[in-house]
């Protein structure tokens, strides 16, 4: 026998243990996320469940598909907002709708979309560009509860307030409250908006790509994946957009650093808006 391992490269082993039996039942593989955030979260996982180690965790949840449930939804972190960084929208419609209004059809990818409110936030901008009516919007996250909330078009009315303001900071031309209905305390987005959306689940980290996009947006996704999986989601990303396509990342995300900097010319300075090179 080998002199024992410390308690923290025993945790290790167990988080490693954890995630490959989660992966080979369940398929879903978070075997590349970033090591520090994933550890918090699994922590998080083990307290909520009232739990004490990472090995009880891994046999409550192969065991209980509803734990498995709740430890998905845990460690993916779903936050997200309408006109999320208004100045990325600015910039889109400063930008890239100049670029868009020369294709007959726009294919868009939105990878992570969350529960919505990005796609939300880029229909209401094409079609406030008339451009909607020719796009189609592939809205794709891995977890399906997120997909869900997505699909319903329906956000808490308590949010409204701060998402005005984004809108307006996007670029906005109209009156937010336009584009839905209060209900209690909901605010309902009109069904026009999601007329062009297919929301789907894909799985960044294992599955391939299914199309050729125009514009991909990827955003505040990348950066909860080590770099081994960040690279493969670059190429993924590469793969599935056309010739001067564009690509979204978040504000803490960039090019720099990965093989595929030289492959696309920033459209705006710390916007992370790239458009691929021919
Ligand atoms: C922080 S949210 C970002 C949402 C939105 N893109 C935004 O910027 O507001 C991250 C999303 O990525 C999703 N995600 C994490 N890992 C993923 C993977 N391997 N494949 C697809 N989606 C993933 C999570 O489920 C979550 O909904």
């Amino acid at each position: 026998m080998n002199t024992p391992k410390n308690s923290s490269e025993l945790e290790d082993i167990e988080i490693q243990l954890l995630l490959e039996g989660v992966y080979r039942y369940y398929g879903f593989d978070f075997r590349n996320y970033a090591p520090a955030s994933l550890k918090r979260r699994i922590w998080n996982a083990i307290r909520a469940e009232n739990l004490g180690s990472v090995s009880a965790l891994q046999e409550k949840v192969l065991h209980d598909a509803n734990a498995m449930e709740r430890f998905l939804l845990g460690l993916s972190v779903n936050v997200t907002a309408m006109f999320r960084d208004p100045t990325f929208y600015l910039t889109f419609r400063n930008k890239v709708v100049p670029l868009l209004r020369t294709y007959p059809f726009i294919r868009i990818w939105c990878a992570g979309c969350s529960t919505g409110e990005e796609v939300y936030s880029l229909a209401i901008l094409l079609q406030e560009e008339e451009l909607y009516h020719r796009c189609r919007i592939y809205a794709t996250d891995m977890n399906e509860m997120v997909l869900r909330k997505a699909k319903s078009g329906i956000f808490p009315l308590h949010l409204m307030q701060e998402y005005t303001q984004h809108y307006l900071k996007a670029g906005g031309i109209k009156s937010f409250s336009e584009y839905y209905t209060a209900a209690y305390d909901s605010a309902i987005f009109r069904a026009s908006l999601k007329e062009n959306i297919v929301f789907s689940q894909h799985n960044l980290a294992i599955d391939g790509s299914f199309n050729e996009f125009n514009v991909i947006l990827c955003r505040n996704v990348l950066i909860y994946f080590n770099p081994f999986l960040q690279e493969r989601v670059h190429n993924l990303l590469y793969d599935s957009l056309c010739r001067f396509g564009i690509l979204g990342l978040g504000r803490q995300e960039s090019l720099k650093t990965t093989l595929y900097e030289k492959h696309y010319e920033e459209l705006e300075n710390h916007e992370k808006i790239y458009r691929k090179l021919g």
